[in-house]
């Protein structure tokens, strides 16, 4: 792809539009609302806090991120979104129990004015979830086109400039790629026709890409990567990124094995499990929506290591996933993991990690960089596949040809080296050799 010339500025209001108004969408929403009114920070949030580093060691050049690329401001961001429960952001905020009752006190005003739009759903693709506040339509296509409705009217209403939509929704049923996703015009008979390949979730991504906004996917969701979206969001110049943020045990995981893989110590076996009371911990009961969880948290160790490369260091290893499902824990996740190494002439060793995590605290930092970064991208004209927003996702989309990246600090060199890239600056390669010339 070109670099881009031009990158058009941040102008006017930016709508982000929110598919799933849970736990993740609302503590998003109430951190923008406490950080823009100074009651609170953006930790975990490069956008807002990350530097980066221009030009040589010597130059002393290290400006915020948001200083150097054009960020749309946080003061111009306006929220929407759609649920199947009527509740407004500020009712589903508190009965997701993330924020106390300090915080929720201060945006209370402000996200009860934000009520979802009715939801494109369908029971079959999430069963642990039944909700009122739902479209209904003959066909498919036929919500989808009120989906764009309610986009228009959106955009309208709120006088956006630029719309960016990420699916914060639940995780549907495991689903795999199907011959109606081939082309846009396959993709479009089958919604006519109600094929059960089409989830819910790829409705609010067609009825985005064919409007020219950009599309985000939190959940591990086949959604977007199908060729059909793949090739309507070329046709419509629309960045596309996905799938499942990248928060808590798998964010270690990209951080562990990579060492693990650097030193050459070798692997025999990793066992996560997971406690979590959420919604999100509910919806992952059901054994369909759980296995499209587990294909996304298991992707990450074979990339990383390459047991195709190292047969004696990772060939044979054990790697297994659990989610239960503990109402008491709420949103504070606590994931364990047991990690079976070993060293020098094959002596064993165990590294034991419990992570009492918060997993919406974690998610909503990674939704405003993506909501930040897709519209940048979207206005330096760079259209498919955002390969360098890999660093936020679980199971980071890339070109069907492409094996993913999935070592967070490769994810985040080939980041910055992006933003470098669009910002017409030298790209840092860490060789250094020039020093000591
Ligand atoms: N929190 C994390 O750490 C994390 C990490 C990775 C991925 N995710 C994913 O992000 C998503 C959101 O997580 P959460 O904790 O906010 O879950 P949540 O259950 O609190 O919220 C999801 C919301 O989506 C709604 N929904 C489901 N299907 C919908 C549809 N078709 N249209 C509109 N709304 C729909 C549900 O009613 C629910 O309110 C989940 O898919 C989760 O797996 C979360």
């Amino acid at each position: 792809m070109e670099k881009p010339t031009k990158i058009a500025a941040p102008r006017g209001k930016l709508g982000v539009l929110l598919p799933g108004m849970g736990a993740v969408a609302t503590t998003f929403m109430a951190g923008v609302e406490l950080v823009r009114t100074k009651k609170a920070l953006p930790v975990g949030s490069l956008t807002q806090m990350a530097t980066i580093r221009l030009g040589k060691r010597t130059e002393g050049r290290s400006p915020k991120i948001k200083d150097f690329v054009k960020l749309a401001r946080l003061e111009d961001m306006i929220f929407g979104g759609w649920d199947i429960f009527p509740d407004s952001a500020y009712e589903a905020a508190a009965k997701a129990g993330v924020l106390d009752a300090h915080h929720l006190a201060l945006v209370k005003t402000f996200l009860s004015k934000i009520k979802p739009m009715s939801a494109a759903f369908d029971h079959e693709y999430v069963k642990m979830l039944n909700g009122k506040n739902v479209k209904k339509g003959k066909t498919k296509y036929d919500i989808a086109l009120q989906v764009k409705d309610d986009i228009a009217n959106f955009k309208k209403k709120h006088g956006c400039s630029r719309l960016v939509m990420l699916w914060c929704g639940s995780t549907e049923v495991f689903m795999k790629e199907h011959e109606v996703h081939a082309t846009p015009e396959s993709f479009e008979a089958a919604m006519k026709e109600n094929h059960p390949a089409i989830a819910p979730s790829m409705l609010y991504a067609w009825a985005a890409i064919t409007n020219g906004i950009a599309y985000g996917n939190g959940a591990p969701n086949l959604t977007v990567d199908v060729p059909a979206l793949r090739q309507l969001a070329q046709e419509h110049k629309v960045p596309i990124a996905g799938k499942d943020f990248k928060t808590g045990q798998t964010l270690l995981k990209t951080v562990l094995a990579p060492a693990f893989k650097a030193r050459m110590l070798g692997l025999n076996g990793w066992f996560s499990t997971n406690i979590l009371g959420n919604r999100d911990g509910e919806v992952l009961e059901d054994p369909g929506s759980f296995k499209t969880k587990e294909e996304s948290k298991l992707g990450a160790l074979e990339f990383i290591l390459q047991p195709h490369l190292y047969p004696d260091l990772y060939k044979k290893i054990h790697h297994k996933v659990r989610i239960n499902y503990y109402p008491p824990r709420g949103d504070n996740k606590e994931g364990w993991d047991n990690i079976d190494i070993f060293g020098w002439l094959g002596y064993p060793m165990q590294i034991k990690v419990d992570f009492l995590c918060r997993d919406s605290i974690l998610a909503a930092p990674i939704v405003l960089d993506l909501v930040l970064f897709l519209d940048l991208a979207q206005r330096a004209g760079m259209r498919g596949i955002q390969e360098w927003l890999s660093f936020y996702f679980k199971s980071p989309m890339t070109a069907p040809e492409l094996y993913p990246e999935h070592d967070l600090f490769i994810q985040l060199m080939k980041l910055k080296n992006t933003l470098r890239w669009m910002m017409g600056e030298d790209l840092i390669t860490h060789l250094g050799q020039e020093y000591y010339d």
